[in-house]
């Protein structure tokens, strides 16, 4: 059987950024993001005893190391099945993949889905979920929708995205502003496993629970100017265990610092505008949608930003009709 799913990437307001069980994917810590709907992955996966191996072509290429975390993912869905055949498999994104814009979020997510449907295993949310975390742990929170929580939890059963809020709770958007479609040097998964390396990871850790309480109640009360503060400290303390790690992890480029200056200075000049970062280069730009245009305006006047891709919080993953192949 064949099927297709669509999941989103998404934006972490808290990070997640090392991990406790490297194979199970267990976090440090609890992780908050928002699905977001312009940067989308499009899978079509059918299981079939007449295949004779695994065929995975992502973005119209064959690469080997992402066909493997494929097979591998494959191999956990085909146990739980109780199946043995091989699949066929057509990933797309809407958007450059390895440049920090969360690809393999939505990459596992779209791929959970579609090969769980393929084998027409009926999974919840929940399991969906935690399926997905086995192949790349913020893909769990691009299962549920909306705004999601991933609960670390001390298992693999109790390690799961949440939906905290749908999509329609409050419009926050995300301007993901592209400086360079050049792949990152470090892959993330390399990363996590040296966060604990930074003399302040411990430090980050003990002050965690208390930055999720301070960013759950600035969700609830829709404070916007709080929440973008409490955003942006996150993306530069993220960066701060990433730069005081051994080796140390440099993914910062003269113009995402330019973009960093600007945001300032923009909000100096009254619009409140805050700014997010990831394992790369890229720029998530957060606004209200009351001020997207002046934001636009201004960004587009930026020679050093190659693109930019509007998101609202979205869905997560969901089954289509329409497949690949
Ligand atoms: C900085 O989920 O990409 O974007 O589990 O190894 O696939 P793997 O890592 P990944 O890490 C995401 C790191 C981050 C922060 C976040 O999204 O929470």
């Amino acid at each position: 059987m064949k099927a297709t799913a669509v999941a989103p990437s998404n934006l972490a307001f808290i990070k997640y950024w090392g991990v406790i069980d490297p194979v199970l994917r267990l976090p440090a810590n609890n992780s908050i993001s928002m699905n977001l709907s312009g940067l989308l992955t499009t899978t079509t996966v059918e299981f079939n005893d007449s295949f004779n191996e695994d065929d995975i072509l992502i973005n119209g290429e064959y690469n080997k190391s992402e066909s493997d975390r494929v097979t591998i993912h494959l191999n956990r869905i085909r146990a739980l099945a109780k199946i043995g055949a091989k699949a066929r498999v057509v990933s797309k994104n809407n958007f450059p993949a390895s440049t920090g814009l969360s690809s393999s979020a939505s990459g596992l997510a779209a791929l959970t889905a579609a090969s769980a449907a393929a084998c027409s295993l009926n999974l919840s949310i929940r399991r969906l979920s935690i399926l997905a975390r086995l192949g790349s742990g913020s893909a769990c929170r691009s299962v549920p929708d909306g705004v999601t929580e991933w609960v670390a939890g001390k298992t693999s059963d109790d390690s799961y995205g949440l939906s905290l809020y749908p999509p329609d709770y409050w419009n926050i958007v995300d301007l993901v502003a592209i400086i360079s479609s050049e792949k990152k040097e470090i892959p993330t998964t390399q990363g996590h496993g040296l966060a604990s390396t930074s003399p302040f990871f411990q430090v980050r850790q003990n002050l965690l629970p208390n930055k999720i309480k301070d960013l759950k109640k600035y969700l609830s009360e829709k404070d916007f100017n709080k929440f973008g503060h409490l955003v942006e400290a996150e993306a530069l303390e993220l960066h701060a265990i990433m730069l005081t790690s051994n080796p140390s992890l440099f993914y910062l480029r003269p113009e995402t610092v330019l973009l960093i200056r600007k945001v300032q200075n923009w909000r100096k000049e009254g619009l409140e505008v805050f700014f997010s970062l990831n394992t790369g280069q890229d720029v998530h730009l957060l606004c209200q949608e009351k001020d997207v245009k002046s934001l636009k305006d201004l960004v587009a006047r930026i020679p050093q930003v190659k693109k930019t891709i509007l998101n609202y919080p979205s869905n997560g993953v969901r089954l289509v009709d329409n497949h690949l192949f």
